[in-house]
């Protein structure tokens, strides 16, 4: 079997003419190179004589002559609804793709890519399932790639080092890697998926040690349109490597994330505390000042949110790095009096992802996310409060309603590692900091209210928007793992991030394979629905 691992010096022949496939790039020829035995695949030699149909019949039964049973699932079968039914958005859990293919290594997504192309079957890939947009990892009538099989944690033995596959969610690896008193940059809630959360930017609890999980990868191994597996660095495809540090699924597969691995205690401090309404004015004043002083001790992390249940709420997620509960930086918080509730605690990460991951986390409800940004503004925080629980009033009828809205900061130090290793596309500099991250989450039963609550969600931030504009404190950034399928995070990035993707993207995937037949999530010319809800 010929391996399509270009050597270093006909990689560099290629990009001579400046595009990654040859014009006249073969598809047959290249599923002949990944070991395939096209004549034995009647429907797909035809195919390729003809040249024409599309067929997501023909590639499903195709994958399964290629892999076996053991790797494609189709509708009839209970592993096929097994995997539906784990999707976090009851909106994902409601799409059919036509099979499941679960590939086993990185050439066997590239045979599903190339597969994919000579049938025109579109498809979807899926870490962890956690995106918030419908279509986003899952495809009507299409091949929906499930990484379950690619599994993989293993730290360097100089402990440098972490490579995780995408099939991991962070628990799985955040419990393989503690026992060698190591993490990696990633997520807070124990079944997001590893893939999503680091294409898309990622925000951990020790962030402002680090910076996001984007900025922590040294090296992606990854599938392009073309179906050739290389390996991105920053001296190696520096152009690709730049732009999968934000750029989503427009890019590529990745089949294994080679990231920094950090040294760490085997516990730290954290947990949620909930409380009241009198509360909410210290809250908001605690919640600026940590978010300032992350200059002064990087090892503290926040996330405030206001929610309703029944009545006014708070809830505030703290966390420090050490297993210390009482640091100096969490002083003005831990004084705040009056918690109904107080999960804090010494634990190890993973616990803390467990813990955080409660029944809250809605998995099969219906789900809305929007976000936006502003500067870190005490007034602008309040602002947001007052707004979203304005506008609350008018849906509270909704079905199993639970709506909150979420500020983080996007603290000086997360801003500084921007730039490490030659930046990153999404447009964020030292010099805007620090900024505070709005995400309204809401979580709901019934499909009848989806557009009620997207319109309530939009109308919360269009008004503070509004305000933050009047005040000079908007900023136009908007993270992509928060982003609703109406709003344009690659536009967000600015014109000139933005020009420079859509160049790289020509560059490596001539013929839109990413744009047109992965047509889910954020794309480079547009988000998935256009307008408003
Ligand atoms: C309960 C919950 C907790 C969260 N906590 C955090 C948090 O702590 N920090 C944070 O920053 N964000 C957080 N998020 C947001 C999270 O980053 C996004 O939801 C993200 O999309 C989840 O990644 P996933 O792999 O689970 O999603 P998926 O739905 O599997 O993937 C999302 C997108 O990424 C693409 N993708 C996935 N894997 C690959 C791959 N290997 N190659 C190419 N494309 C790929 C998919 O095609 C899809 O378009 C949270 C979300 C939820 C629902
Ligand atoms: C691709 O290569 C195959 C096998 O060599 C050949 O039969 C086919 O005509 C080629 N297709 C195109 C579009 O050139
Ligand atoms: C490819 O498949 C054909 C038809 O089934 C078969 O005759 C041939 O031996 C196969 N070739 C290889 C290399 O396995
Ligand atoms: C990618 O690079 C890493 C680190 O340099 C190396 O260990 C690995 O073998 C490479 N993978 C491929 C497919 O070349
Ligand atoms: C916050 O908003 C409330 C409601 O409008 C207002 O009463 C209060 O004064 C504001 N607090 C601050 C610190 O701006």
């Amino acid at each position: 079997m010929k391996f399509p691992l270009f050597s270093a010096a006909l990689v560099v022949g290629v990009l001579a003419q400046d595009s990654f496939e040859p014009v006249n790039f073969n598809i047959t020829e290249a599923l002949v190179d990944n070991g395939v035995n096209i004549s034995a695949i009647p429907e797909l030699a035809n195919l390729a004589e003809r040249s024409l149909l599309s067929g997501c019949s023909i590639g499903c039964n195709s994958l399964k002559l290629i892999f076996g049973d053991d790797q494609v699932e189709t509708q009839s079968e209970p592993a096929y609804a097994t995997f539906i039914g784990a999707f976090w958005s009851a909106q994902q859990r409601e799409i059919s793709p036509q099979c499941i293919f679960k590939p086993k290594k990185a050439l066997d997504v590239s045979t599903a890519v190339l597969i994919s192309r000579l049938t025109q079957c579109p498809f979807a890939v899926k870490s962890g399932g956690h995106s918030a947009v419908p279509g986003g990892s899952n495809v009507d009538g299409g091949i929906t790639v499930s990484f379950e099989k690619m599994n993989l944690v293993s730290a360097s033995p100089d402990k440098k080092t972490v490579s995780f596959q995408p099939g991991n969610t962070w628990f799985s690896v955040y419990s393989a890697l503690e026992s060698q008193n190591l993490a990696v940059i990633g997520g807070r809630v124990s079944s997001v998926g590893v893939g999503g959360l680091t294409l898309g930017g990622g925000v951990s609890f020790f962030s402002s040690m680090y910076g996001l999980a984007c900025d922590n990868v040294l090296s992606y191994e990854l599938v392009t349109a073309s179906g050739i597996i290389i390996n991105v660095s920053q001296n190696s495809f520096p152009d690709i490597y730049w732009a999968l540090r934000g750029g989503g699924n427009n890019f590529g597969i990745v089949t294994q994330f080679n990231v920094a691995a950090i040294p760490r205690a085997p516990t730290m401090w954290g947990g949620s505390r909930v409380y009241l309404a009198d509360a909410f004015p210290a809250l908001i004043d605690a919640y600026y000042n940590l978010g300032v002083k992350a200059k002064v001790d990087g090892k503290a992390h926040q996330i405030l949110s206001f929610a309703w249940s029944q009545v006014q709420l708070a809830t505030v997620e703290l966390e420090y790095a050490d297993p210390v509960p009482n640091a100096p930086v969490m002083a003005e918080y831990n004084a705040i009096p009056g918690a109904i509730v107080d999960q804090t605690a010494v634990r190890s990460l993973a616990e803390l992802t467990v813990l955080l991951e409660g029944p809250a986390s809605g998995s099969g409800l219906r789900q809305a996310f929007w976000t936006w940004t502003m500067k870190l503004n005490k007034g602008m925080a309040n602002v947001t409060k007052n707004i979203f629980f304005e506008e609350l009033n008018a849906v509270l009828d909704v079905a199993g309603l639970l709506p909150a809205v979420s500020l983080q900061v996007i603290t000086d130090p997360i801003l500084e590692r921007t730039s490490v290793r030659g930046g990153n596309p999404l447009g964020l500099s030292p010099n805007d900091g620090p900024l505070m991250n709005v995400l309204v989450a809401a979580k709901w039963e019934n499909k009848a209210d989806d557009t009620r609550i997207n319109k309530f969600a939009a109308k919360v931030k269009d008004r503070v928007l509004a305000v933050a504009t009047a005040k000079v404190k908007a900023h136009p950034y908007l993270y992509m793992n928060y982003a609703s399928p109406w709003q344009n995070p690659i536009a967000s990035y600015g014109a000139a991030n933005k020009a420079r993707l859509e160049a790289i993207s020509k560059k490596y995937d001539p013929a839109g394979v990413f744009k047109k037949l992965q047509p889910g999530y954020f794309k480079l010319d547009g988000p998935p629905l256009s307008g408003s809800p």
